[in-house]
């Protein structure tokens, strides 16, 4: 791609002027403000900041040594020691004209394929996956497919939550008030009843609590009836999940919960014990930290004085099946804001036995969705939110908005896109806030077909398909690109950023980007296609813009693909 090209020539010029001067991390990136180039470097004054250099004069010095004439127009030096660059026309539509013959769609497969394990959805066993779930489920897809995209290796694992304290309970209400019928008619919501019930028998009664304790340490011990309850319990539960993930199109490589790790954890402790990472400390096996100032206060427990582990040790354990079993250059956990303290304790846990081991690990953590009120997403009757509602919903709503805008459209055609609409829409409103933020959860917001949503972004492909069926274009193109217009120039330039976008939502776990890219884009076509008629225009026009228009509608369909979105040739 062009931007690391004149990466590589900006490298080899300072090289040449600073020839101990490390260049590796001397980035070229879109230039904030087009009005004065379409590249930008800030690198040069790092440098001379670093050497006590005129960082001007350093710029100076790397142009009169810069060859990029083939790409650009002459290089400028701006500011405090910035370098702009501009890119020639001829360069642009080489570009294009590559993307057209199918060589490339603006970003490039890595040269260096890491290994990235993406722990994400992982939701609790017996409960019903609420909205909760959403933001982990949809982000941690967003960032497997992009890493895929890019050429990695992707492992993704639904780490569920299969072992716990509410087995104890949940075997109480089973072997006590288990109704068959209603377990085949909803299997969640009955256990969610019998978990209820039995909660509030505990509550009521410290001798129902003490039968399901003893319930959970047969379970933990292996008793033959607890544990076939408990594995049809898992069963049942995954039908919820796969139904869901089949709705959302979301795969993954691996279930393997928590009580895949059971067997190991009092290795891990005895490890950790053993290397003088957790000690002893009333009766418990405990990690502290003295030496990390954010979790001096804040020690670990790795085992109970009751000899039980807990969720820490199991993250312990996760990880080193995972590196022993996947070698990963990255691990990736999806999950609320919530769990940053405990990601922080497992992380630090991990480093005083690993401490040379390259292994990135990211918590990439996000905020909650609240209602039109700021307060946390209700339903009306003020419950946790059900996904498989919110998602029947969203199809709903999508398909009354078809209805209006289509209705000679058949009816199966209208629920088939009613539900590309609708589930693109939920997806879309998860995807684009800063995910550390909370964000409002607003039905008309997340639907309307104006504004950064993805009914526009879908309805601009539907356009630009639209505009292929009047002029009855099959592939569209152009033997030579000829970009005159300005609305031309700027969306052609506008492609050529997708592969920086990618990398960069890849690099941060910020899928935020490539939406604001995919609207972006979508606002240059609109602009283009407001100034330059398509099917209206003389041939040589026509070829040109017909073949912006094809490559239009597949950056954004590779986009939205990204971000999990499907699109339609029709709204
Ligand atoms: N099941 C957990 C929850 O619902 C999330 C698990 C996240 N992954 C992990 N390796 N801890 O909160």
């Amino acid at each position: 791609m062009l931007h690391r090209q004149i990466e590589q020539r900006l490298h080899a010029a300072v090289r040449t002027v600073l020839p101990d001067a490390d260049t590796e991390s001397l980035l070229v990136r879109p230039c904030p403000d087009t009005k004065f180039g379409d590249y930008q470097t800030n690198a040069l004054m790092g440098l001379a900041k670093a050497r006590k250099m005129n960082p001007r004069q350093l710029a100076a010095d790397v142009i009169a040594q810069l060859d990029v004439a083939e790409w650009c127009e002459p290089v400028e030096i701006a500011g405090a020691g910035f370098l702009n660059f501009r890119l020639k026309p001829a360069a642009v539509v080489q570009m294009l004209a590559g993307a057209q013959r199918g060589e490339h769609l603006f970003f490039e497969k890595t040269s260096r394929p890491r290994t990235a394990v993406v722990d994400f959805s992982s939701p609790n066993v017996a409960k019903p996956m609420h909205v909760g779930h959403i933001r982990s489920t949809i982000l941690g897809d967003c960032l497997a497919r992009t890493l895929r995209l890019l050429g990695h290796r992707v492992i993704t694992d639904n780490h569920i939550g299969d072992w716990g304290t509410q087995f104890g309970k949940l075997l109480v209400g089973w072997k006590r008030h288990l109704n068959r019928a209603a377990l085949q008619a909803n299997p969640i919501d009955e256990m969610e009843r019998l978990y209820k019930t039995v909660n509030a028998a505990c509550d009521a009664d410290a001798a129902v609590l003490e039968t399901a304790r003893q319930e959970l340490v047969k379970l933990q011990s292996g008793d033959v009836e607890n544990l076939s309850i408990w594995r049809e319990m898992i069963a049942l539960s995954q039908r919820q999940f796969d139904e869901i993930y089949g709705r959302l199109g979301v795969k993954f490589d691996h279930t393997l919960g928590e009580s895949f790790y059971n067997p190991r954890l009092k290795a891990v402790a005895e490890d950790l014990r053993a290397r003088g990472v957790a000690r002893e400390s009333e009766g418990a096996l405990v990690a502290f930290f003295d030496d990390i100032p954010a979790l001096k206060d804040h020690p670990a427990i790795i085992q109970k004085s009751d000899g039980a582990a807990n969720y820490t040790t199991t993250d312990i354990a996760t990880l080193e099946h995972r590196l022993q079993t996947w070698q990963p250059d990255e691990i990736i956990y999806v999950t609320d804001g919530r769990q940053q303290l405990h990601f922080h304790q497992v992380f630090a846990i991990f480093r005083r036995g690993h401490a040379a081991l390259p292994t990135r690990l990211a918590h990439v953590w996000f905020g909650s969705i609240l209602g039109e009120d700021g307060k946390p997403f209700k339903t009306r009757s003020g419950e946790t939110v059900k996904l498989a509602d919110l998602l029947d919903e969203a199809e709903e709503r999508a398909l009354k908005v078809i209805a209006e805008k289509n209705p000679e459209l058949p009816p199966e055609k209208q629920r088939e896109i009613a539900r590309i609409i609708g589930l693109g829409a939920v997806k879309y409103a998860d995807l684009l806030p800063n995910r550390q933020s909370d964000y409002i959860f607003s039905w008309d917001k997340m639907l309307a077909l104006q504004g950064n949503t993805a009914p526009y972004l879908q309805y601009a492909y539907t356009r630009v398909q639209s505009i292929f069926r009047k002029g009855g274009v099959v592939g569209g193109g152009a033997p030579e690109f000829q970009l005159t217009a300005p609305e031309e120039i700027h969306l052609a330039k506008h492609f050529l950023n997708f592969g920086i976008v990618l990398e960069a939502v890849a690099a941060e776990h910020r899928p935020n980007y490539l939406c604001n890219y995919l609207y972006d884009l979508a606002g240059h076509f609109a602009r283009f296609y407001e100034a330059c008629p398509v099917l209206k225009s003389t041939d040589a026009e026509r070829a040109t813009r017909l073949g912006l228009c094809v490559l239009t509608a597949r950056v954004l369909r590779q986009g939205l693909d990204t971000l999990g979105i499907e699109v339609s040739d029709q709204m």
